[in-house]
């Protein structure tokens, strides 16, 4: 499987990286990013680092040069783990958050699809407060998730419209995520995210895997939610696979 991975400086993107370089199944890893993507330090012996191109992308807005096409020519999947989060949102314009999170995804999904394989899956990387019901009145950083489940309906849209094209996609909604190294999630974050439901914390290396797992085996459902992530990713990861 030739995998696309956005996002991939990032937590989520890089531990993709990291897994996908240390499985067989798949055989080229392109890292489309604002900045050269090195393969992880931890990434293991059993890994080929040789597997990962880098491709760097200046424009995220406009159609996609063809230096880059031509690296993302007939890729099966694309995890999409860029975006901005909401701690960082809170000190940004909200207009150039949209600009990176909705018009970046769309303008993807958008070239990825049209010179992808049959079927091309794409796995969006969400969270579980983001919102589809673009009606609902919602009670803390209500710009943000409205905005985000904006960018999840017409994605899922998208796939409807390209069905006969092959396009897959589906929405990986984690709530908490955690992973060593990182602090730990505070207790009354965790007891806000409970009121989500779907909310077991997710080890950050069983929602990597899950996600690489629907690209290589098939979108099951969407979306995918914190407890599909923790029962797809154990499945599908090893003990060593494991971030230590
Ligand atoms: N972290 C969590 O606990 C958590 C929990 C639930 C859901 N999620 C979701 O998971 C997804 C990934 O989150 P994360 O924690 O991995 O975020 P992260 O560590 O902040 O990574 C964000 C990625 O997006 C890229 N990016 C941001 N702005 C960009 C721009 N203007 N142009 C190009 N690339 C840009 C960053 O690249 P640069 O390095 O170049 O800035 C980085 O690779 C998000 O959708 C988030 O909402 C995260």
């Amino acid at each position: 499987m030739k995998l696309i991975v956005t996002g991939a400086t990032g937590l989520v993107g890089s531990e993709v990286i990291r897994l996908a370089l240390r499985n067989p199944a798949v055989t080229s890893v392109i890292a489309i990013a604002r900045k050269p993507v090195l393969a992880p330090v931890d990434v293991g012996p059993e890994s080929q680092t040789s597997k990962l191109e880098s491709v760097v992308l200046e424009s995220w807005t406009s159609p996609y040069p063809e230096s880059v096409m031509r690296h993302i020519e007939d890729a099966d999947a694309c995890i999409w783990a860029l975006a901005v989060t909401p701690s960082q949102s809170k000190d940004m314009d909200f207009a150039d958050v949209t600009t990176i999170c909705y018009d970046y995804t769309i303008n993807g999904l958008t070239n990825m699809a049209a010179h992808a394989s049959k079927p091309f899956r794409f796995i969006y990387t969400s969270g579980v407060t983001v919102e589809r019901d673009q009606e609902k009145t919602l009670p803390f950083l209500s710009e943000y998730r409205l905005m985000r489940g904006r960018v999840e309906n017409t994605i899922l849209d998208f796939a409807k419209q390209h069905h006969d094209k092959g396009v897959e996609v589906t929405v990986a909604k984690p709530g908490g995520i955690e992973s060593p190294g990182r602090e730990a999630i505070s207790a009354p974050f965790t007891t806000m995210l409970e009121t989500f439901g779907h909310t077991p914390t997710v080890h950050l290396s069983e929602l990597a895997a899950a996600m690489i797992d629907q690209c290589l085996h098939g979108i099951t459902k969407d979306p995918l939610w914190g407890e599909d992530l923790v029962e797809i990713g154990q499945r599908a990861l090893s003990p060593e696979d494991y971030l230590r």
